[in-house]
Order: C-alpha cells, then structure tokens, then sequence
C-alpha cells in the first residue's frame, strides 16, 4: 500500500493531541492528527459540567500521583497555567475561578475545543476524524532514522515522529480505549497498574443502607486515606459516596483499603459537648447537631450511634466514655467501600505508560527513536480542579517542541 510521507502522526485527538499538533505544526512540521471518533475534544466537551475547569491558578507537581513522582515537573514548569490562561484570552474567551483556584469557562466548554481547533488549523494540521489506527510499525532497514509506518482504515501514514496520544480507559462510550497500551508495549514500554480514579464509591451492606437513607445530603468533610486528606463536598448516593472530596480520595485508594471520614471537620465535637454542659443545655444531642449538620443527616448519625450504646438524650447528660465514642463516631467514621463505580463514570485512569521508559522533557520514549506519549495514556494522574487538562496541555506542548 503507497503511505502518505508526513512529518508527523498524532493518535488522539483530545486535550494533549489537539496542543501537540498545534505546536508541531507552529514549528513548520507537517502534522498528521488521527481520531478514531467522530469529532475532536469529546471529554473537553463533557468536562466540567459542561463548562471545562481548563486549568488551576496552583499547580503544584504534589498534584500528581505517578511512580515517578518527579517526571511531572519539567513539562509543568516549562507550560504552565499562566501559559494556557494567556491563550484562553488571546481568544476573548471569558472564564471564571470557581474554587481553590479552578478556573471554568463562562460560556460552554465548547469555547476550548474551539481555540485549540483554530490553533491547529492556523498551524496547518490536518485532521482526520472517524479515522481507526490499525497497527503502527517502525521501519528499522533506515537504520536509527526509521520511519513509522500507520495503517488506518483510510489509509497508511509514514512519519519520522509518531505521538501516542489516546488517553485513558474512562468512559469508554467517549471513544476511550486501551490502544495507547498496547502501542507502548508493542514497542517494548512497560505500563504500571491501571484503575478508574477520581471516581465514586460503591458500599455494601449496612454502609449501603446508610447511604441510600441520606441519598441526596451534601456536606463538607475531611475524607482520609493512608496520609492523604481532603477537605470538600461529600454526596451520599444510592449506591454509595460521590461528591469531590470522595473523588479526590479515590485517587490515593486502592481496593480493600479504609477510609476515614470527619462528618464535622469545622467544629471539635468534645469541646462542642464540654460547652453545651457548663451551659446546662437541655437541647437533644440530633437537634443541637442540626444547627452544624444537614438535619437528615444529624438525625440518622444519631441513631446509627446507638450501637455504640449512646442514644440521643439532652446535651449535658453524656459522660466522658460517652463522649469519647461521640468523637470517633463523627471525627473519625471508617468504613470499607466495596469497590468504586469504574470506568463508566471515573474522570480519569490512574497508572499507565511508565514514565521511567520516558523522557520528561521531550516525552519520547527513551529507547524508541521519534516514539512519544502525552496527556493521561501516561502513568501521570492529577487531582480534580483543572489539573488533568493542565497535564495534557503541557506534555502536548512539550512534545510539540521535539517531534
Ligand atoms: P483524551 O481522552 O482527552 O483524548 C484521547 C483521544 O484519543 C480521544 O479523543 C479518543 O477518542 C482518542 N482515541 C483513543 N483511542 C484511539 C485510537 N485507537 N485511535 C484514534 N483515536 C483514539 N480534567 C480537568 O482537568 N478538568 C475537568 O473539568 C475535567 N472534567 C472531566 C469530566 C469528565 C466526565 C471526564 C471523563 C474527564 C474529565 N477531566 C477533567 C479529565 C480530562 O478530560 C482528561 O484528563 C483529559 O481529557 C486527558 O486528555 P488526553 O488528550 O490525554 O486524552
């Protein structure tokens, strides 16, 4: 089969393929871009509720987790946010800090698929939708110079850089698949262990049955897993937890593992009773909870406290054994989930391509001559808030730089 001769040769059009393909094609290389899909930026798309949290104003390699902790670094501090927050307004694109720093489009997320799309365009990419890679293979006989050569259903490419830019396993109806996998280890590159990350929880059997009774309470807790905390919104759900600070924790959980909740991160519940003794108070402990906690929610910890051999009664009548059991009761809850909701609904993939075959500043592959990997198909998994998309911008920048 005659190929096409091009430069380069991007798989994926996501977040990381689409700044890739621009910066390459800034740079006068004659860029190739290839989605199996039927349109560029679907979880651009999709993030944010619709509105992309395109970055954060604090990004922080600690906002990763990877194997190699420090192959982050590079990429982040030579594209930062301040990078992509300055061609977000090169294209008037009028945005918003939510929280903590996470920065959301006014408008729709449409707006970022937009900018990077004319990037491509005036950078003379082409691009090809609805376009499935059937196999890549290097052409050795060139000697170290050897081409790719990338079959599709519509037709061969032979490029001298080929970009692995596939993303992860989440939400495979978005077009997710494990393609960039495979790729790495058909050319020898090792991948650490994948699972759906900033994802909810499942629960069974009695933390089941809480959940599904308080099925629609939001609250601000401090969730913990191993040495990892998070302070934000916890959801309860039918069919377990979700909410940020749930998805924040996910990414430090591995199965089986506990987590521990403070229901009440705001206020020391001892020092709350101690008060309401000397006070004489003959408030009932669910009520005088209510004015901290969401009432339904006060109500059942009441009577899930029970089994601890403390019912609900007025405020100063608890003793200091009861009192101990009240502060491990709401400071530190522990429960087991039983697993979480998975790749259907998980944002990310935690693990994949080893970064230690990688080199952080160009993200080729160490021992792969023109092989690259970028965005999340690499075992580099950030927090919620913007960090994710900021991580695909700058390995698909950085990668622009070299192919
Ligand atoms: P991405 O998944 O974006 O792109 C990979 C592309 O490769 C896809 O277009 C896919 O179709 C294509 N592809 C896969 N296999 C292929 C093959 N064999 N051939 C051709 N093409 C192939 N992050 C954040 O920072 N802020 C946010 O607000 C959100 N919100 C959010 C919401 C939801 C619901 C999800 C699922 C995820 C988020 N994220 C997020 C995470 C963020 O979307 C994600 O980390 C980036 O999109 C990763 O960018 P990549 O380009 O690496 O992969």
């Amino acid at each position: 089969m005659s190929a096409d001769e091009i430069d380069v040769v991007i798989i994926g059009g996501g977040a990381a393929g689409l700044m890739c393909a621009a910066t390459a094609g800034y740079r006068g290389r004659r860029v190739c871009l290839l989605e199996h899909a039927n349109k560029v930026g679907k979880k651009i798309l999709m993030s944010g509720g619709g509105r992309c949290n395109f970055t954060n104003l604090d990004v922080q390699p600690g906002n990763y987790i990877s194997n190699n902790k420090h192959f982050c670094k590079s990429a982040l501090s030579r594209y930062t946010s301040e990078n992509f927050i300055e061609l977000v307004e090169r294209y008037g694109v009028a945005y918003h800090e939510k929280e903590k720093g996470q920065l959301f489009c006014n408008n729709k997320s449409k707006d970022i698929v937009n900018i990077l799309l004319e990037e491509c365009h005036h950078a003379g990419v082409s691009i090809n939708t609805q376009c499935k890679v059937v196999g890549c293979e290097k052409d050795e006989t060139g000697g170290t110079d050897g081409r790719f050569l990338v079959e599709t259903e519509q037709g061969a490419h032979r490029c001298q850089s080929l970009v692995v830019a596939t993303g992860g396993l989440s939400i495979p109806t978005m077009g997710a698949t494990g393609f960039g996998y495979e790729l790495a280890k058909q050319f020898g590159l090792l991948c650490t262990e994948t699972a759906p990350s900033l994802v909810p929880y499942t629960l069974h059997g009695s933390w089941l049955d809480i959940a599904k009774s308080l099925a629609g309470v939001a609250m601000p807790v401090t969730v913990s897993c191993g040495r990892y905390s998070f302070f934000d919104s916890l959801l309860f759900t039918h069919r377990g937890l979700s909410g940020p600070s749930i998805l924040q924790i996910s990414n430090y959980w591995n199965y089986g593992e506990e987590v521990t909740i403070d229901f009440l991160p705001s206020q020391n519940i001892k020092a709350l009773l101690h008060q309401w003794k000397r006070e004489k108070s003959r408030a009932e402990l669910k009520n005088a909870l209510s004015k901290f906690l969401p009432k339904r929610f006060a109500e059942k910890w009441v009577s899930l406290a029970a089994s601890l051999g403390v019912s609900n009664k007025p405020v100063n009548q608890y003793s200091d054994k009861e009192i101990e059991a009240l502060v491990e009761h709401i400071h530190h809850f522990t429960l087991v989930p039983s697993g979480t909701e998975g790749y259907r609904t998980a944002e990310v993939t935690r693990g994949g391509v080893d970064t230690d075959g990688i080199c952080s500043k160009t993200m080729m592959a160490k021992r792969v001559d023109g092989l690259y990997f970028i965005g999340e198909v690499l075992d580099v998994t950030g927090w919620l808030g913007g960090f994710n998309f900021q991580w695909a911008w700058a390995s698909g920048y950085c990668a622009g730089l070299y192919v």
